[in-house]
Order: structure tokens, then C-alpha cells, then sequence
């Protein structure tokens, strides 16, 4: 290996490590992994290793154990016939890229290290420079690309992936999630075959309710929670996504992910920058779940707004009213919650609209002012009755739409998505239509939506930010005819910066990401967001299963989940209280339905839930997860359980996921407890009649690592009281 005088300043201080590397091995480590590449200047950047932490004279003899030496981001053109990362047309009309490395720096950004590699075609002024920023404390390395077009004319980019990885190729799984609306987040898990898979997104708003921006890529055969070696991979991107595993005739599955570059040929004039969003890497040898902890302390940590901040206990109106607010529905509702102690009341769909009330779903969209008709003291009169209950208050909105019955597009026709000399098409209430977030006057109106309601209203609480309907129309009327292309980056660029703006004047607010239920779980939008609506389906045993699949990449506290009627409004099921709430209380617990239509037991029940609830907050919400029995297996439980980062308090949650006569289900054994400490373990939100065997007594953590405890089969309730769910959440507080 050539030292090179270039890289030996910058990379020798800030990266090597003093086992006297040559210097263009350039290892980006975190405590327990390491992004090893070669960076020598003038060839292009190559990746050694991803995996592990190396050190020492693993380090320095990674290559010659025979490392993966693969292009570390990939550019189309020379040997075109590998998938490549970056594809361009030069100024010139040239579709070949060829790179070297020019440089390697470092930088300081927010507090945590950023690695640039330099680089730069070797005919034409057109840089790519690859970064990597490292967050130590959770394991995870963020990887992006700055293409810069420095050449006498515009650029067109083909293709603009965010990262690349190789895996080496064996027994790899992949972990990744699936779906639809109402059954958002399940979880499907099978191994890479050659060819080509792919996980895409081309919704244009909401991109989350069918696959996911996340994928985990199991290493040692058939994916296990604790143990196995895991890279975990979410790309942050709130927009259309691609991304793919391309197993080929090489040793390696080839990870690529990105923007989805389909339609969406992007011209970079001359001195423009494009970036691309991050791709966040992590790998644990601890299985899936070691990857789920890892991306949920860099999310709480980094990238969830107010990540650190306890989540209130909240009713929404949505479920128990829909579109037939009030002013005296309100106030019971905000009495009602109150009484069980919750802590906010939000004010779902249906409260706005003077031309136009919105009492349906036809329209108003746009016109965010009060409905007098129904609420005739305004949200001044809302406040007011929130406050004299000792709660907060909240509001629903959905500022990126508007209807065709509106007074805005009334006035604005000109500021919807529509293809040009075609009439846009309708959704939601047959006229639905998408504001132009390209368009710097959407992005002040909808600024000025949530800027309006803040400064008028400040102590509103809660914002629930809805979006209820994809990009139906390739058009901009505000994009040049040939721009056209850029629609689906410039609407996300354009709500990026509006969501900044808004986060400046109002950092305070708690805002949850909505989308037809779970159209907008993931990481490129949650910096402005402090929560995300899972989905639309409050069925407690169906979101077993969303919410199992969706804590693969995100933590409790972002994972809004309510308790909700029975029979369920979706899947009408009826499911006792109980469960519902041991389900909800797994997540960031609320609840969403009319309180006056529950008995005085289901009251009881939530009030209970709620109580407990609060006591064991901080252990969901900032816990680590340990998932322990999946529902995806079919044992007929599932079980998981969140522990202090401290290990000395914990909550084990344990639901039937069916039931039959003697059945016989497995012995869940804990994890991530200390084994030497012994824990007291009380029973939450009991509703037996004796307490269950072991209440009260103390076990080691080594005996309930090992061996777990014997959960009944049933409830031992009344006999009229009895019904086929079972379900018990314990906590474990260490005394010794
Ligand atoms: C879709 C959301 O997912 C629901 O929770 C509710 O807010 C409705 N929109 C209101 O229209």
C-alpha cells in the first residue's frame, strides 16, 4: 500500500489509529463496528470491510485476508454491466463516469465526525464525495453523496443512490417490511436467492404503508432476535425510495439504496450541488434485535425530534366521533379523559371549514378556519374547557392538500399537482387534491397553516399532521416544462424546508406524522416529527403484528398506539379491554374512541392501564427492546420486553395470539436483564381475582434468562368474565 502525502495529515490525525497504517486505509469505527476503505489517491474508493470493530493487525491486514476491495459507491459507464450507484449524461451528452479519489477530510458536524472522501471524474469537473458520519454512542454510521456539476453545461443524474454495500454471499436473510393501509408493517423474512430484489416506493406523499425505506440483512442463516450477526440498514428519506439486493454471479449480494430514480431524471446546471439523502448503517452480532436497539438509540438520540421527552397519554377524537365534532362532544370527551387521567385531547378531523364545513370528506381542505356552526367559542373555547380539566389540547390538520371544493383552490387552482392541459385527478371524497410543495408559495401557505394556528393559539400542545393521498398526477404547475422530472425530489425538498421553518418558530410543539394511518413511518421525516400514527387499524391483536414489525426500525416512543373500541371499527373484532390495553401500553400508549360508550369495567380497565402506564413510561419509551417471541412464528404467543439501559428495572409483555384447549405454549425466556441482579416482579393492569404464582417474589436475572416464568394459559376471572384472549404485561424491578 502507497502512503500517500495528501491523505497522511488529515486522515493520520483525525482517523487512523497509531498501529502505523499506510494511509490510505481509511477506518470509520464506531466502538463496536468498522467501515473499513481504501482511499488511495488517484484509484477509485474502495470498501474493505463492514462489520465488527477491527483494530490492530486485523486492521492492517484486512486486504490481504482476501477483504471485499469492491468500488465503494459505484458509478456507471466503464464496464457498465454491474449495477452502479451514480449513472449521469454529461454536459456533453458522455454516459460514462469514471472517479478517483482527490481527497479525504474531516469535519465536525453537530457534534458527531464526518469522513469525505473526495472524489472526481478523471476527464471531467464533476465531483461525487462520499460521507460518513459516525454516531459512537449507538453504533451507527450514516453514509450520503454531494454530487457537484462544476462542467460547462447541465448535468442530467440518471441514477443518485445513497449508499452502497457488499455483503459477502452465503446464507445472508433479509429482514424487511410489507404491507398495506389498515395492516401497515408486517414483517417478512427470506433468504437472498440470485436475482434481484427489490423494495420500492412510488406513492409520491406517503411511503410507508406498503414496504419500508429498512431492511436487515442476517448474516448466519435464518434470522434469530438475540443472536447471529445483523447489519441494519434504513435509508432517510420521507419521498420515493428504491432499494435492492442484486445477487449476482459474484461473491457478494449487492445492497444499493436511494431516491427512486424512476421518472425522476434530475438536472444538476452548472455549480449545482445535489445530495442525497442518509443511509444509516449498523451492525450487532445480537441479532435482529440488536439492530432494533441500536437504530432506536440513534433515533431517540439524533433523529426523532424531542427524543428525549416523555410522551403524553392522549385521547383522540377521531374513532369516537369522526366528522361529528362539537362543542359539548368535545368538552365530555375532554372531561372523560381527564377522569381516567389521561394527560391531552386531540381534536381529529372535521372541526374547520366556513364556505365549506367539512363534514364529510368532500371538502375544505385548505380553509383552516374554525366551523362555527359547530364550534361556536372557537379553539379559544377548547383551550379554555382543556384547561379548566387539567389536560392539554391538540388538533388534527392536513396542510399539503387541499379539495376542489375549497375556497383555497377556489382562489388557487394554480397551486395543485396536475399534469399540464389535463384536469388533475381527484382522491379522498372524490376531490382530493395535492398542493404543489415544489412551489415556494405552497410552502409559505402551508409554513403559515401551522405558524397561524401557533402564534394565535400557542398553547395548543399537539399538532396531528395528516396526508391522505399520493401524488396522482406526474405535474407541476410550477416546474419548468423541462423540469418536469424533478417533481417528486422538489415536493420533498420543498416540505423539508417548510418543516424547518416551522420547527424554528416552534420546536416545542409535539407533531405526529400521519398518513392514512402508517404512510409516513420513517426516518427522513421523523426530524420534524416526534411520533408516528402506526396505522389506521386499532385491532389490539392485528397491531401485535404491525407493531412487532415496525419496532424493527422504530423505537415505543414514536409508535402512536390506542386502546379503541369493541367490537374493533376495522377488523370487528371484540377484544376485551384487557388486552387491548396491554397491546397499546407496549408503544406510546393513547387512546382513541368515545369514553361515554364504554361500561364502567372497560373505564376501569383503561383507567388502571393509564395509572400503570405512567409508572413504567420511561421504561418504554428510553428502554431497550428485547423481542422475545415473535407472533410471525406461530407459537401462538408473542412476547417482548423494554429494559433501562441501567438493566435495573424492566417490562415483559406476553400476549395469546390464539387460543385452543391445552395448548401448549412455549416458555418465553427473558433477555437483556443483568443476571447476577435479582428482580421483584409485579403484575400491571391485573384483572385476576388472585395474583399470579410468582407475584411478588424475586428471581435472578440468570434464572429468568434461562428459564422465564410459567404464564397461565387463562385469566382466573369470574366465570361469566372469561373469553378466549389472555394477555399480562410484568414489571421487574431489580432490588439487589
Ligand atoms: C386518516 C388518519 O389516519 C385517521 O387517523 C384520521 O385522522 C383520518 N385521516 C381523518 O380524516
Amino acid at each position: 500500500m502507497k502512503p500517500n502525502s495528501l491523505f497522511i495529515p488529515l486522515v493520520a490525525a483525525a482517523i487512523l489509529s497509531p498501529w502505523q497504517l499506510s494511509a490510505e486505509i481509511v477506518n470509520i469505527s464506531t466502538p463496536n463496528t468498522s467501515l473499513v476503505l481504501d482511499a488511495e489517491k488517484g484509484a477509485p474508493l474502495k470498501i474493505l470491510h463492514y462489520g465488527d470493530h477491527l483494530q490492530g493487525t486485523d486492521l492492517e491486514n484486512v486486504k490481504a485476508a482476501g477483504a471485499m476491495n469492491r468500488d465503494a459507491y459505484p458509478v456507471y459507464g466503464i464496464y457498465p454491466q454491474a449495477e452502479a450507484a451514480l449513472s449521469v449524461t454529461h454536459a456533453d451528452g458522455n454516459m460514462t463516469t469514471d472517479v478517483e479519489v482527490i481527497g479525504v477530510s474531516t469535519s465536525n458536524v453537530d457534534g458527531a465526525e464526518v469522513t469525505t472522501i473526495a472524489m472526481r471524474d478523471k476527464v471531467y469537473p464533476f465531483d461525487v464525495n462520499v460521507n460518513y458520519k459516525t454516531y459512537p454512542g449507538e453504533d451507527v454510521i450514516e453514509t450520503w453523496v454531494d454530487v457537484k456539476n462544476n462542467e460547462k453545461g447541465t448535468v442530467t443524474l440518471n441514477r443518485f443512490m445513497s449508499g452502497y454495500l457488499p455483503v459477502r454471499y452465503g446464507d445472508v436473510w433479509l429482514s424487511q417490511l410489507y404491507g398495506t393501509w389498515a395492516n401497515e408493517g408486517r414483517l417478512s423474512q427470506t433468504p437472498l436467492n440470485h436475482g434481484v430484489r427489490m423494495i420500492k416506493n412510488k406513492d409520491g406523499v406517503r411511503n410507508t404503508h406498503t414496504a419500508h425505506a429498512e431492511i436487515m440483512l442476517s448474516l448466519d442463516g435464518k434470522p434469530q432476535e438475540n443472536t447471529g450477526r445483523t447489519i441494519g440498514a434504513a435509508l432517510c428519506y420521507s419521498g420515493n425510495y428504491k432499494l435492492f439486493i442484486d445477487t449476482d454471479d459474484t461473491d457478494y449480494h449487492h445492497f444499493f439504496a436511494g431516491i427512486n430514480e424512476e421518472n425522476s431524471a434530475y438536472h444538476l446546471k452548472k455549480g449545482e450541488t445535489f445530495t442525497t439523502p442518509e443511509l444509516a448503517l449498523t451492525y450487532s452480532p445480537d441479532g435482529l434485535s440488536g439492530v432494533s436497539r441500536n437504530f432506536h438509540r440513534w433515533g431517540r438520540n439524533h433523529r426523532l425530534h424531542n427524543g428525549d421527552k416523555e410522551r403524553k397519554i392522549l385521547l383522540n377524537s377521531w374513532e369516537g366521533v369522526y366528522f361529528d365534532i362539537n362543542e359539548d362532544v368535545m368538552a365530555g370527551m375532554m372531561e372523560d379523559i381527564a377522569s381516567m387521567g389521561g394527560e391531552l385531547f386531540v381534536m381529529d378531523d372535521g372541526w374547520f371549514g366556513n364556505k365549506y364545513p367539512r363534514d364529510v370528506d368532500n371538502s375544505s381542505l385548505g380553509d383552516w378556519v374554525v366551523d362555527k356552526n359547530k364550534l361556536p367559542h372557537g379553539i379559544n373555547g377548547l383551550l379554555a374547557t382543556a384547561k379548566k380539566n387539567g389536560v392539554k389540547f391538540g388538533i388534527w390538520i392536513e396542510p399539503e392538500m387541499t379539495n376542489s371544493v375549497s375556497e383555497l383552490y377556489e382562489k388557487h387552482p394554480e397551486y395543485v399537482i396536475k399534469a399540464a392541459n389535463r384536469k388533475p385527478t381527484e382522491g379522498r371524497g372524490g376531490t382530493q387534491l395535492v398542493l404543489d410543495m415544489a412551489n415556494p408559495k405552497v410552502q409559505d401557505i402551508v409554513f403559515t397553516i401551522v405558524d397561524t394556528l401557533m402564534t394565535k393559539y400557542p398553547e395548543i400542545d399537539y399538532i396531528k399532521w395528516d396526508a391522505n393521498a399520493p401524488i396522482m398526477d406526474h405535474g407541476s404547475q410550477y416546474l419548468t416544462a423541462d423540469n418536469q422530472s424533478h417533481l417528486y425530489i422538489d415536493f420533498h425538498k420543498g416540505l423539508a424546508k417548510t418543516l424547518d421553518r416551522i420547527r424554528a418558530a416552534h420546536p416545542d410543539v409535539t407533531i405526529q406524522a400521519c398518513a392514512s394511518g402508517g404512510g409516513r413511518a420513517n426516518w427522513g421525516i421523523l426530524p420534524w416529527f416526534d411520533e408516528f400514527w402506526v396505522s389506521d387499524n386499532n385491532d389490539a391483536l392485528q397491531r401485535i403484528y404491525m407493531q412487532w414489525g415496525t419496532s424493527y426500525f422504530f423505537p415505543a416512543i414514536a409508535m402512536a398506539s390506542h386502546i379503541s373500541a369493541s367490537p374493533n371499527h376495522q377488523t370487528f373484532r371484540r377484544i376485551p379491554a384487557k388486552f387491548r390495553a396491554d397491546v397499546a401500553m407496549s408503544g406510546r400508549l393513547g387512546l382513541e374512541m368515545q369514553p361515554r360508550d364504554m361500561n364502567d369495567e372497560d373505564k376501569a380497565v383503561c383507567r388502571q392501564a393509564i395509572a400503570d402506564y405512567k409508572t413504567i413510561r420511561p421504561i418504554v419509551q428510553f428502554g431497550d427492546l428485547y423481542r422475545l417471541v415473535s407472533p410471525y412464528d406461530g407459537k401462538g404467543i408473542a412476547s417482548l420486553m423494554y429494559v433501562t439501559p441501567q438493566k435495573d428495572d424492566a417490562v415483559f409483555y406476553w400476549w395469546k395470539t390464539e387460543t385452543f384447549m391445552n395448548q401448549q405454549l412455549p416458555r418465553v425466556v427473558m433477555a437483556g436483564l443483568d443476571p447476577a441482579r435479582e428482580y421483584k416482579v409485579t403484575e400491571l393492569n391485573r384483572i385476576d381475582n388472585e395474583p399470579l404464582s410468582f407475584e411478588g417474589h424475586t428471581f435472578t436475572g440468570k434464572y429468568l434468562m434461562s428459564h422465564g416464568l410459567e404464564m397461565p394459559l387463562t385469566h382466573k376471572v369470574d366465570y361469566h368474565k372469561n373469553t378466549d384472549y389472555s394477555s399480562r404485561v410484568l414489571r421487574l424491578t431489580a432490588v439487589k
